[in-house]
């Protein structure tokens, strides 16, 4: 008579170490998540402060500036997060370069915006805008933690059965 499988008993399964683990460590994207939105928010509400300056509206000049400082801010704050994606959470690293050259850009765009070399300051604005949108989204995204990066459940992890390994 063949052998059926034997179900663990309930209360008896355990995840292997790697998924328990990864599922802690998603906490290291949140505070990166929630300054690169605040940053991309302050840096888009740049482009519409300018245009009510353009429209007649001077108060709008000195929220643009006083604005600039916060966004450049934000991004700082953004870029230490980034650090935390990868050291605990082990994960991408390119974050806190690019989140470094965002906030080098706000630099050189703040500096454009005070001489007001419009030319170079609008395309850039507008350039720093679309890189913190991106950054945002790829924040959002679904991350497979490296721990768990393994790429088939191994036979002696205490979650799989005979059954599902087959
Ligand atoms: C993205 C980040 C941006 C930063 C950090 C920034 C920063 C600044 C700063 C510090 C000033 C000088 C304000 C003053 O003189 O009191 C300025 C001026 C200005 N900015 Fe921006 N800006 C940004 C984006 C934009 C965008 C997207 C636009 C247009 C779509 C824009 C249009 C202007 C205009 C029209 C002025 C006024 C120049 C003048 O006084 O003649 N800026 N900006």
């Amino acid at each position: 008579m063949p052998q059926l499988p034997v179900p663990p008993a309930r209360g008896h399964i355990r995840h292997p170490p790697s998924a328990v683990s990864s599922r802690r460590a998603g906490w290291v994207y949140w505070p990166f998540r929630i300054a690169i939105t605040i940053a991309t928010v302050l840096l888009f509400n740049q482009a519409v402060f300018a245009g009510q300056f353009l429209s007649g509206t001077y108060a709008s000049l000195q929220i643009h500036r006083n604005n600039a400082t916060a966004a450049g801010v934000t991004v700082v704050v953004a870029t230490l997060s980034a650090v935390l994606i990868r050291w605990p959470g082990r994960g991408a690293w390119w974050p806190i370069p690019a989140c470094f050259g965002l906030s080098a850009l706000i630099g050189v765009q703040i500096a454009l915006g005070l001489n007001r070399v419009l030319a170079i300051h609008i395309p850039l604005g507008v350039a720093i805008i679309v890189l913190a949108v991106l950054l945002t989204v790829w924040a959002w995204r679904r991350h497979r933690p490296p721990s768990a990066s393994s790429p088939t459940p191994r036979l002696d992890s205490p979650a799989v059965t005979e059954e599902s390994a087959l």
